[in-house]
């Protein structure tokens, strides 16, 4: 095997419910991960070693309606630290170059590096032929990122812990999407910290057992009444002009609006799909979204689209 593609889901948080910050700096979550239909691939090919790099060569593209600005070219990319990883665990660890195709949002609350870096450590097991099974990849990707996991398993999961604990969840419902992009990405931990700043006191976190049931339920109406997320008053308060794009969305005939993750893009649940069509072409129309695009879930993980 010389070349394999892998395709990876973006997340939206169904809900995001935030501890206090713990001594290592991490909080404890209940963070109910859904895979979208918004997917980076990553392809990973055999390459000649070179006096530059050792290991990885990274390149990255965007499709269309993708933006590549901000990912990092170097060996500090997430999809690269993984190939390492798993080169350093396993032993095995031919030169590759990894191809980022991107089209989920650069920081951008979905999750995007962490997806490529399950894209990677799929792609590189599987042209390494290391062995190693699903669980132990799961393990590295825990290690790698609170976020990395996720994309491996794909679908609905609630992840405990710092996020990195799944525990796949039944959701039988097909939901659509709209999500409003922003040019400019939030930091992760910026936003934890403002989260800490604005609420030192947070309790633990706990399940929503209303959003369990609508899921159960697989209506979109139900599930748009128990999205949550803990985060959005630090992203709002990092960016204020979230609000508008928000509300635009829901006078646009959203059934639910909340920020996705640490932000600052901004995911809209409607009714089916012509109403994610209005939706997103509302949200073009105002002046409060600078693109926007839409998506259904849930979707399966990291998914071998092609490998020879
Ligand atoms: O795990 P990951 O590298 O994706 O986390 C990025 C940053 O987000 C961390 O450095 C931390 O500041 C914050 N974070 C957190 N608690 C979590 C997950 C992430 O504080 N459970």
């Amino acid at each position: 095997m010389t070349a394999v593609t892998v395709r990876v889901p973006a997340k939206v948080n169904l809900q995001l419910a935030v501890g206090p910050a713990r001594e290592d700096g991490y909080h404890d979550l209940v963070n109910v991960f859904h895979a979208v239909s918004l997917f980076d691939e990553v392809t990973v090919t055999a390459a000649r070693p070179c006096a530059e790099w050792s290991l990885v060569r990274l390149t990255v593209d965007g499709q269309p309606g993708g933006d590549t600005t901000g990912v990092p070219r170097d060996a500090t990319n997430l999809a690269a630290r993984a190939a390492h990883r798993l080169a350093a665990e396993t032993g095995a660890g031919t030169p590759v170059n990894i191809q980022l195709s991107k089209r989920i949002p650069v920081a951008g609350g979905m999750a995007g590096g962490s997806a490529d870096a399950a894209g990677a450590l799929v792609a590189c097991n599987m042209l390494w032929g290391t062995g190693i099974d699903h669980d132990d990849l799961l393990a590295l990707a825990a290690e790698l990122g609170s976020d990395v996991a996720f994309p491996l398993v794909g679908g609905t999961a609630v992840g405990t812990g710092r996020g990195e604990i799944l525990t796949p969840v039944s959701s039988p419902g097909r939901y659509h999407w709209v999500f409003a992009l922003s040019s400019v990405g939030l930091s992760t931990a910026d936003v934890f910290a403002e989260y800490d700043r604005l609420r030192p006191h947070a309790p633990e976190p706990s399940g929503d057992t209303a959003l369990m049931s609508a899921l159960a339920s697989a209506e979109a109406h139900a599930l748009g009444e128990t999205l949550s997320n803990d985060l959005e008053p630090a992203a709002l308060s990092l960016r204020p002009d979230l609000r508008a794009t928000l509300e635009a969305g829901r006078e646009a005939g959203a059934l639910a609006a909340v920020v996705s993750g640490s932000g600052p893009t901004c995911a809209f649940l409607a009714r089916d799909g012509a109403g994610a069509a209005r939706v997103a072409a509302a949200l073009r129309e105002s002046r409060h979204c600078e693109r926007a695009v839409t998506a259904h879930g849930d979707v399966p993980g990291a998914t071998v689209v092609r490998g020879s």
